[in-house]
């Protein structure tokens, strides 16, 4: 990079008009960077406002379709589908994640029949909807989250979904070697274009609090998830983690929590030059929401300034619960 020193360089020239602005922006957003996660619970007609997160709900199928439909006109190419299960559901070892009529299928195939191919449909593949404990695995006696075991079992819930139509099934369990074996299942059972975004980098986080309270799992969790997901010190181990994933056959990775994470997300790009995702989760939406409730700035221009970081570190897009919103801002 040359610079000329001042005066020759005045950094605030091009700052002086909105137009001039406009025209030396390094990075923008669209609505098609963007990913919307959605809560599916049972029934008809259904709709509850999930509490740790004001504005966002939980829709039984009805509702998640014309949330799909929604989608599709603001243009945002692809949502995220995250099951309630019901308690007398769940199980020890999660077995309602291989049932095909679980309410993540339902919701599949009714996206699928009411928007065919004009909306993505990205299912997270990893058991804590499921499990009467919360862990995203199965567990030995000590309560450990055992590896090899629960991978056969993602395997066959990544197939489940991928039968049911899931576009892009998304492991978030972190359990080591998972990819490599969806990717040779998909490949095997005539599902050779479903693609798989990892969650490579999913660290052992504060910010998913939320979440667990919309899928039901927070209440069921004892303990944490800091023998699978990864410690917030480590940066080199991410991008071991993202390696290991691209090479055994993943399409995109992911980076979460986002903000705190956006080192890992640079590094990822500029190491391997793949889509790389955020996903902006659940407690980052509830600090946002916050803190305009507080007054501390707009909720717009509070999101749209993270948003758009996301997108200078490298990202290619965004999951994030603010998706309809942004996009409307978007389209002005
Ligand atoms: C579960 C899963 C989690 C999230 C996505 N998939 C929570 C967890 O690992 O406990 C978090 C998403 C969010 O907080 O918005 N495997």
């Amino acid at each position: 990079m040359i610079n000329a020193s001042y005066p020759a360089t005045r950094l605030r020239r091009t700052r002086a008009h909105s137009w001039s602005r406009a025209m030396v922006r390094e990075t923008i957003l669209t609505p098609a960077d963007l990913i919307w996660p959605l809560f599916v619970t049972g029934g008809k007609n259904i709709e509850e406002p999930v509490a740790s997160l004001p504005g966002v709900s939980r829709w039984s199928v009805d509702g998640i379709v014309k949330r799909a439909r929604e989608a599709v006109e603001l243009g945002i190419p692809c949502v995220a589908l995250f099951p309630n299960t019901p308690a007398e559901n769940r199980s020890e070892r999660g077995d309602e994640a291989l049932n095909p009529d679980n309410l993540m299928c339902r919701a599949i195939r009714a996206i699928r029949d009411a928007c065919g191919n004009d909306i993505g449909i990205l299912t997270d593949v990893a058991l804590d909807p499921y499990t009467s404990h919360g862990q995203d695995g199965l567990l030995d006696d000590a309560g450990y989250v055992l590896n090899d075991e629960t991978v056969a079992v993602l395997v066959d819930q990544a197939m489940t979904q991928a039968e049911a139509g899931a576009d892009i099934v998304a492991p978030s369990d972190m359990m080591d070697g998972r990819v490599k074996a969806i990717r040779m299942a998909l490949e095997m059972n005539g599902k050779p274009n479903v693609q798989i975004m990892a969650y490579a980098a999913k660290y052992a986080s504060a910010f998913y609090g939320p979440f667990r309270d919309a899928v039901g799992s927070g209440g069921l969790l004892k303990g944490d998830k800091k023998s699978y997901q990864m410690d917030a010190a480590n940066g080199d181990e991410a991008l071991r983690e993202i390696g290991m994933d691209i090479a055994e056959g993943a399409d995109s990775v992911m980076v979460k929590p986002g903000l705190a994470y956006l080192d890992v997300i640079w590094r990822a790009k500029e190491a391997f030059g793949v889509p790389v995702f955020a996903y902006q989760v659940s407690g980052e939406y509830a600090l946002i929401e916050a803190g305009a409730a507080a007054g501390i700035a707009d909720r717009e221009a509070l999101l749209m300034e993270k948003l758009i970081a996301f997108k200078r570190a490298g990202c290619s897009g965004i999951l994030t619960y603010h998706a309809p919103f942004a996009a409307r801002l978007l389209n002005g």
